[in-house]
């Protein structure tokens, strides 16, 4: 049984007074904790939040982006190998915020993962429908299509990422698809993923989507949900640590 990964997604939030006290009560909070846990902070903190996540082996620390580019004149962009200048252990790629707003493919989504995992940066690779595709009835179609492009760019390297399935429509929203509904999909990918690796059962599938302290013990205890990457509930120390909680006490 693999332990629950809880990952919090921070988005474009924080200032160096709030991490340092959000991070210091995570870390306070977090003793006797099972699970494995990691915070995804925008890239300007990423040195704070080494040194303040140094010494302990709990939280780690994640990226929201990297380049697919190696080096050179991209300006703004984030390389590979500046992450690992900072010990980054996990990198957000594709998250539907970006695919929306900075119009990534999923081809270039791929290409991201695949970057990560050359400098040995697991991959958290988002996938999920818009409302307008799952009333559609286009839920399966449009999931299978993202994850097809990142199996086929990162071959047997696919058993190294970290998935994430995040329906659109329940990000920031407050609306959580509901567990059922959460591992129906989640089943679908798992199914995918086995077809495409015979190690796909050391991939962790998170869900991700307005989880918060209230239900996050029901989602994560769904059958292929083996963790949560979390929006706004990672930004409040106490929330967090209820889905920690929640995280290292499911089966
Ligand atoms: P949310 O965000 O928990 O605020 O819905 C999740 C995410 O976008 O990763």
């Amino acid at each position: 049984m693999k332990k629950k990964l809880i990952a919090g997604n921070w988005k474009m939030n924080g200032s160096l007074a709030a991490n340092a006290s959000l991070l210091q009560s995570v870390l306070d909070g977090s003793a006797g904790m099972t699970c494995q846990a990691g915070v995804c902070v925008p890239a300007a903190y990423l040195a704070q939040a080494q040194a303040l996540l140094h010494g302990q082996s709990l939280i780690a620390l994640g990226a929201q982006d990297i380049s697919s580019h190696e080096a050179g004149a991209y300006t703004g962009e984030i390389s590979a190998s500046m992450l690992q200048d900072f010990a980054v252990r996990y990198v957000i790629v594709g998250h539907s915020e970006r695919r929306q707003f900075h119009a990534e493919s999923d081809s270039l989504v791929a290409h991201k993962a695949q970057r990560a995992l050359s400098a040995g940066i697991t991959p958290i690779v988002c996938v999920g429908e818009s409302l307008a595709e799952r009333e559609a009835g286009q839920t399966e179609a449009v999931v299978k299509r993202q994850l097809a492009a990142v199996i086929h760019t990162n071959g047997h390297c696919i058993s190294e990422i970290v998935l994430a399935y995040e329906p659109v429509w329940a990000i920031g929203t407050g609306r959580t698809a509901t567990p059922e509904q959460a591992q129906a999909v989640h089943a679908v990918l798992r199914a995918q993923l086995n077809a495409a690796t015979a190690h796909a059962a050391r991939i962790s599938i998170l869900y991700g989507g307005s989880m918060n302290a209230g239900n996050a013990a029901q989602l994560l205890a769904q059958p292929d949900i083996d963790g949560g990457l979390i929006g706004g509930a990672a930004l409040k120390a106490a929330d967090f640590l209820a889905i920690m909680a929640a995280g290292s006490n499911a089966v």
